[in-house]
């Protein structure tokens, strides 16, 4: 049998189990698109083993939590969690299992066993496709499970998914990273940085075309530096489509019919290569808003951070793409209170933000993670200080918004129709090519569709349109 046969006999056995039980199971994700697809595939898993999904905890025989520690208030959050679902356990037997990044982290599941003792499964990010197995024992045996790997697991292709939208899909395109910026915890949590390959990618973009999805997100930690671990160490990598590279991967995928926009995050300054800025500027369908994450505008913070760019670099580059991508939008990530950071670097982190001009500016506190070189220094900033530089930029960005909202009204803007309003069923809401959400009248034949829309109003967080005759 195949490694995916295998798993998908694990899934029958525990649908055969469950079968006729109307059982549900209750998830809940608490970190980044990555987690949010790794959560889609274990949905996909879930409901194959006949579970069905509630969104009332009370009512769930598994509960999942799938868990970030990118930052401190994640933890918090999960623990609080875990007092909830307690007195389920107690009163029903629900299983609980807890996954993700945070169960990486040695000292957080030592934690979970001295305070929280009655969760059933832990898993970490390399074992998600050993979910069906690890809750088969749970079923027939009744004995906690760790499900951790310290080295990097394999990915297994062909594991089911339930996605959570009908018109936009995330495709994971690499997994782990090999960067090591000293504030964060994702390469020890994650593993090391590998590819996918581009037939498996190609082949998925393919199936979801078919299935009427309109706009791709290709997503990994450093998602232009696309197979060059494999390049460098000279792993094979499977000929398909000619696809070697970050670039070549879009230019393919560009070519597949059905699909209208291509975007992705999070490339990383450092490898911006040319090729993939004129890859940007030739495929129609990928969008001109370029995440770029800067994390800090001082050279200075930027070598310790260990970001591998200047400012005058990351300026550079923005420049170089103002010019070679007519209507290139840019948006950002920006931690405030760097250990070290002084007021000039934080000055130096302002003034990036003014030359820019960013469409959307991703703003954190730094947080201090056991394990990574910020945390052991020994200039940390006191809380004050970083929530004060915090409320500065965070001033400083809305006003930037402010104006720039303001340019788009009377412009004409492709649109996205994604569904109803949220807060009015009336309307319908979707999104420019640069991510900003656009709400307006319209029936719900334009749900799925790329149109022509006239902006007439502007507020801080969305648009108004109309559609343009
Ligand atoms: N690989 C991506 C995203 C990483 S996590 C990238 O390099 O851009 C998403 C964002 O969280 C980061 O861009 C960073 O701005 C923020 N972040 C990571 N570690 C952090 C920490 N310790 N404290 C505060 N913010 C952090
Ligand atoms: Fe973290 Fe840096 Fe890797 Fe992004 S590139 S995941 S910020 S180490
Ligand atoms: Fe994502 Fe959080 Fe893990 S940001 S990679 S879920 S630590």
């Amino acid at each position: 049998m195949t490694k995916i046969q295998t798993k998908l006999e694990d899934i029958k056995k525990v649908a055969k189990i469950n079968e006729g039980k109307n059982l549900k199971y209750y998830i809940l994700t608490m970190g980044c698109q990555l987690n949010e697809n790794d959560s889609e595939k274990l949905c996909g898993m879930i409901e194959q083993m006949n579970y069905s999904k509630t969104e009332n905890l009370g009512d769930a025989d598994l509960i999942v939590f799938n868990t970030c520690c990118v930052r401190e208030n994640a933890e918090d959050k999960l623990f609080g969690k875990l007092g909830e679902v307690k007195k389920y356990k107690e009163e029903k037997g629900t299983i609980i299992a807890i996954g993700g990044c945070m169960m990486q982290e040695k000292h957080i599941v030592e934690k979970l066993k001295e305070s929280y003792p009655f969760f059933d499964i832990v898993f970490g990010t390399h074992t998600l496709h050993k979910f069906p197995e690890d809750l088969y024992k749970i079923i027939t045996s009744k004995k906690r499970i760790e499900d951790i790997l310290d080295i990097d697991g394999e990915v297994i292709e062909g594991l089911p998914i339930k996605r959570d939208d009908n018109i936009k899909a995330s495709v994971t395109i690499m997994n782990g990273c090999n960067n090591f910026c000293s504030y964060c915890i994702v390469p020890y949590v994650r593993g090391r940085e590998r590819s996918r390959m581009p037939k498996e990618i190609l082949e998925e973009v393919r199936s979801l075309a078919k299935s009427g999805y309109k706009e791709i997100t290709l997503l990994g930690q450093n998602v232009n530096s696309y197979l060059r671990v494999e390049r460098e160490n000279n792993i094979e990598i499977e000929k398909y489509e000619g696809v070697n590279s970050f670039a070549t991967l879009l230019r393919a995928i560009n070519k597949i019919d059905g699909i209208e926009r291509i975007r992705f995050i999070s490339p990383h300054p450092k490898d911006f290569t040319d090729d993939v800025i004129e890859a940007i500027r030739d495929c129609d369908k990928v969008c001109k808003l370029v995440h770029l994450p800067l994390q800090s505008g001082s050279t200075n913070i930027l070598k310790v951070m260990n970001r591998k760019y200047t400012k005058e670099q990351y300026l550079a580059l923005v420049d170089k793409m103002k010019a070679k991508i007519p209507n290139v939008t840019f948006s950002t990530d920006i931690i405030v209170g760097f250990p070290g950071e002084t007021e000039e670097d934080f000055e130096d982190t302002l003034d990036v933000v003014k030359k820019v001009g960013f469409e959307q500016v991703y703003m954190f506190i730094y947080s201090r993670r056991v394990g990574t070189p910020g945390d052991k220094m020994e200039n940390q900033i006191p809380e004050e200080i970083k929530h004060k530089r915090f409320d500065r930029l965070k001033q400083l960005v809305e006003s930037q918004i402010e104006i720039r909202n303001k340019e788009y009204i009377g412009t004409i803007q492709n649109v996205l129709i994604e569904g109803k309003s949220k807060n009015n069923d009336n309307m319908l809401t979707g999104r420019t090519d640069s991510n900003k959400v656009v709400v307006l009248n319209g029936s719900d034949e334009l749900i799925g569709k790329l149109i022509p829309i006239k902006i007439i109003a502007d507020h801080m967080w969305y648009l108004e349109g109309t559609i343009s005759k």
